[in-house]
């Protein structure tokens, strides 16, 4: 077995352990990254639908969820989107602005893998990708990282090996389990920005409207979003159920309105008194699709003229399209998760620079953390900022 040593090791070749790297090696350290995949960096490619929404020029502390809010708020000011899109800029990548500070490649999503390696290349730091690694111990001066074919020695190992999300790309549990080692508290990682399904009726609502997409409100106590909500075949999925998915626990409601911004009573109520002889479905399909207005009515056990339909029956309506209240089955899970909510307890990291309370010279980095971003940009931010945090004070 080929022993060798370096100054630091990081584990898992992706958003963070990359950047990491780039910026260790930049501040002249001898910096190894290790990926038990060939093919690195596989969530940027697939990012942002092949364009990765690298960053957002609104991120702050308020858009994400963590055991401790305050937590990010360090690493976020020590590096902005202001400051990634520099090194974008630099490398002539091309983007664009999409919608609410979300920033996309106009070309693809793999021009930003190829500016992190193309970092790591620069600063000499060495890869060994498709490289298992099978254990980790401490040594009185740092750590010993054993792989199939090489014991690694090193001064400081970062992990970086993301969250559970789209196993099939290479996720796993490994951070978790090096944070249990190390005798690291865990936040029970669940799935998160992941569509919700349904069962019985509602499942049979949402899949006959299978493909439909409407606006709406979709709110989970004081938490809400309004953005697109799509109907699936197992439920609903779109930014704002994607969104509020980050919140909702097993068993809770969700609330939706399906008419933000309308006054449905006051609409309904006009509609009767303009129109009395007109399908209620008909009137409501003013202001929603057709398909969706019919089988709400149906769904609600409201229909017919709405002349022969009394205040009361509009009004209850009108609640139901406002703050229709619903409780998902489950998500989708980790299959088409976009993150993973939970991780590494923040209570046993410092802020400053992510290096484990329990541990000198062990750091965590990006999704394996208890930090969790919203929808658009936030998650790869943090993945810059935690690991220039962690880079900054080496
Ligand atoms: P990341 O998952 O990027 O990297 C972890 C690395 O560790 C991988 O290379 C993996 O192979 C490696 N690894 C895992 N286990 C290992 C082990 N046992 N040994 C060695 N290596 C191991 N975010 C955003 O801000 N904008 C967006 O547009 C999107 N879009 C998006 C789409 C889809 C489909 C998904 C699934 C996710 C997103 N995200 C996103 C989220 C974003 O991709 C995610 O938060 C970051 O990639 C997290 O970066 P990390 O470096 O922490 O983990």
């Amino acid at each position: 077995m080929k022993k060798i040593s370096h100054d630091i090791v990081v584990i898992g070749a992706g958003a963070a352990g990359l950047f990491f790297a780039g910026l260790a090696g930049a501040a002249g350290h001898d910096v190894l990254v290790i990926d038990h995949r060939q093919k690195i960096g596989e969530k940027i490619r697939i990012s942002g639908g092949g364009r990765c929404n690298f960053t957002n020029i609104f991120t702050d502390a308020s858009h994400f969820i963590s055991q401790n809010p305050h937590f990010v708020k360090s690493a976020l000011a020590g590096f902005s989107p202001q400051d990634f899109i520099a090194l974008v800029e630099r490398y002539h990548i091309a983007y664009h602005e999409k919608k609410f500070g979300q920033l996309f490649c106009d070309d693809s999503a793999q021009q930003i893998i190829d500016m992190l390696l193309g970092e790591c290349r620069t600063h000499q730091v060495k890869t060994a990708f498709g490289q298992p690694v099978k254990s980790v111990s401490k040594t009185l001066s740092g750590f010993e990282i054993r792989c199939e074919d090489r014991q690694i020695n090193a001064r400081r190992l970062v992990i970086a090996t993301g969250g559970l999300s789209i196993p099939k790309i290479g996720a796993t549990g490994f951070g978790y389990e090096i944070a249990r080692q190390f005798g690291m508290k865990l936040v029970e990682p669940e799935p998160a920005l992941v569509p919700l399904t349904f069962t019985d009726r509602l499942k049979t609502f949402c899949a006959e409207l299978s493909g439909l997409s409407v606006e709406a409100v979709i709110s989970h106590h004081k938490t809400a979003f309004a953005e697109g909500l799509l109907f699936t075949h197992r439920g609903l999925t779109g930014p704002s159920v994607l969104q509020i998915s980050s919140y909702w626990q097993a068993g809770e409601n969700i609330s939706v309105d399906l008419l933000p911004g309308y006054d449905a009573e006051a609409l309904l109520l006009q509609a009767k008194k303009a129109s009395p002889k007109q399908e209620l479905h008909t009137a409501l399909s003013t202001y929603l699709p057709k398909r969706l207005s019919a089988s709400l009515c149906a769904y609600h056990g409201i229909s017919g003229r709405l002349s022969d339909l009394p205040a009361s029956a509009l009004t209850s309506l009108s609640e139901q399209l406002h703050r229709w209240q619903i409780k998902p089955a489950g998500t989708e899970g980790y299959r088409t998760a976009e993150v993973t909510r939970g991780g590494v307890d923040t209570a046993d990291l410092s802020s400053t620079d992510m290096q484990s309370k329990r541990c000198e010279g062990l750091y965590f980095i990006g999704e394996v953390v208890d930090v969790t971003g919203h929808l658009g940009g936030h998650n790869f931010q943090w993945a810059w900022a935690s690991a220039a945090a962690a880079a900054r004070h080496l």
